[in-house]
């Protein structure tokens, strides 16, 4: 059906009429036509005009396993025949649900043995917020509610989540709640000044120190924090900042959200960011790669310490989604771990991704306006500068970042721009071979944006 209208229906114009697109400006995007993704393999992508588009950021950081796997199309079938639907509300359960939650309680760090599910990652973040009050008033400390993120933190788009994330934009445009604090990155680039990064490391995590010792502690519930701030800027904390998290939290006895919606499920070269850093969280929230994005579904990963407190203490839990344990989402999941095992796409995500920043820097590590290529696993960035030596910023910041994405596109990759930065996080089934071509793409579109700005670049 869809290929007998392709010719004759005006798609753009069709979606321009009706379709009100996520982070979108509209009047922008109705200007320029939007893209029509009509199918993909692999980690490739093909538009309405016929062009072959490697996926740099698996989608939005989600298709771990690659485009495609006709094993997850075969498991949401099975499940859909068998049980399409059914809540696990009222004292139910369904059995892809069950065995979901007994793999993830194995594959989660030590002491992490119950899950909650939900649909989205901002949804999870949510669960864990709520979650984090009701232990609190369980406790008998109703008084400690408020919640200490990161500027550039990205924790999902509704209100609670919207509230944690440090976007300034969103909080300027739609509000955040009360009692939600945000702190300094750890973000050496571009924050770091003259510190060394393990000395910036130490300084930002006293940064939350301080803010609780302000607030007081016996007001906080939680910190919430992302093991690398990915929307942000792919922001890799120095090796010294998540230690002085962990003692802080446990010192002043406030809970650690790990907000691990990108980095779960293997984009480190480990199942879980928690694992690379070895960050003690209390709870992790984690989406996308839990299906590749093939359906929605996210997972709240619950400590002993508080889900025994919910379990034996709290009553009933008043919180909860149609779609919490959705049969069908939970079959795909268990579906797409068993791809991530077999095929060992986590342990490989490490060489991976050092393969992918040896070959960056071979190809850009000396151009002038490249100032650091970082990356752990599969996931990393590109700091585009204006002076490499003094790491300075261009001077309207974003708008060479927008002309290299959209060079990079012209050239066949998707490649994310935040501020000036280039961000990059592919499928993890990623070749060696397509390997190469994301780096040949990316280094043209580098070549040409440099053509367009080097003025402003200091030599
Ligand atoms: C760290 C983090 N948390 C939460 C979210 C929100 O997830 P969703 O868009 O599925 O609601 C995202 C989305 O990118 C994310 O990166």
């Amino acid at each position: 059906m869809l290929d007998i209208i392709n010719d004759t229906v005006d798609w753009q114009g069709l979606d321009a009429a009706h379709h009100l697109h996520p982070f979108t400006d509209h009047k922008d995007l109705h200007a320029r036509r939007v893209r029509v993704i009509t199918e993909a393999q692999g980690v490739f992508l093909r538009d309405g005009d016929g062009n072959e588009i490697l996926d740099g950021m698996a989608g939005l950081w989600c298709v771990a396993a690659g485009y495609g796997r006709k094993e997850l199309v075969d498991a949401a079938a099975a499940q859909m025949t068998k049980l399409p639907y059914y809540n696990t509300f009222f004292k139910t359960t369904n059995q892809p649900a069950v065995l979901l939650a007994q793999r993830l309680a194995q594959l989660a760090p030590d002491g992490i043995n119950h899950v909650f599910f939900a649909c989205s990652g901002s949804e999870a973040v949510d669960s864990a917020l709520r979650t984090a009050r009701v232990y609190w008033q369980t406790l008998g400390k109703p008084n400690k509610k408020h919640v200490i993120g990161r500027e550039y933190g990205y924790h999902g788009s509704t209100t609670l989540g919207a509230s944690a994330g440090g976007m300034e934009d969103m909080h300027r445009q739609a509000g955040d709640m009360p009692n939600f604090h945000h702190v300094l990155p750890p973000y050496w680039y571009g924050k770091g000044g003259q510190m060394s990064p393990e000395e910036f490391g130490v300084y930002a995590a006293l940064e939350v120190e301080k803010k609780i010792l302000e607030l007081g502690a016996d007001n906080i519930a939680a910190f919430i924090g992302e093991p690398i701030q990915g929307s942000g800027g792919v922001l890799i904390p120095p090796e010294t900042y998540w230690p002085e998290i962990n003692r802080i939290c446990k010192e002043h006895d406030i809970l650690l959200i790990a907000d691990e919606v990108i980095t779960g499920y293997g984009r480190t070269g480990k199942w879980f960011g928690s694992d690379y850093f070895g960050i003690k969280p209390d709870m992790i929230t984690t989406a996308k790669g839990l299906t590749s994005g093939y359906i929605p579904l996210s997972a709240l990963l619950v400590h002993d310490r508080v889900a025994e407190v919910m379990i034996n203490q709290t009553g009933e839990y008043y919180h909860g989604f149609t779609y919490s344990g959705h049969p069908v989402s939970c079959a795909v999941a268990l579906a797409n771990l068993d791809i991530l095992e077999n095929e060992k796409l986590v342990e490989t995500a490490g060489p991976k991704g050092e393969l992918l920043r040896r070959k960056m820097i071979e190809a850009l590590g000396d151009h002038p306006m490249v100032g650091e290529i970082r990356g752990v696993g599969l996931i990393g960035a590109i700091e585009l500068t204006a002076d490499r030596r003094t790491r300075k910023p261009f001077g309207k910041v974003g708008s060479v970042g927008t002309i290299c994405r959209d060079f990079c596109i012209e050239n066949g990759l998707i490649m994310r721009a935040t501020r000036d930065t280039m961000l990059f996080s592919p499928p993890l089934t990623i070749s060696e071979a397509e390997i190469d071509i994301l780096v040949a793409r990316f280094k043209k579109s580098v070549g040409q944006t440099y053509d367009k700005v080097k003025d402003e670049v200091a030599l």
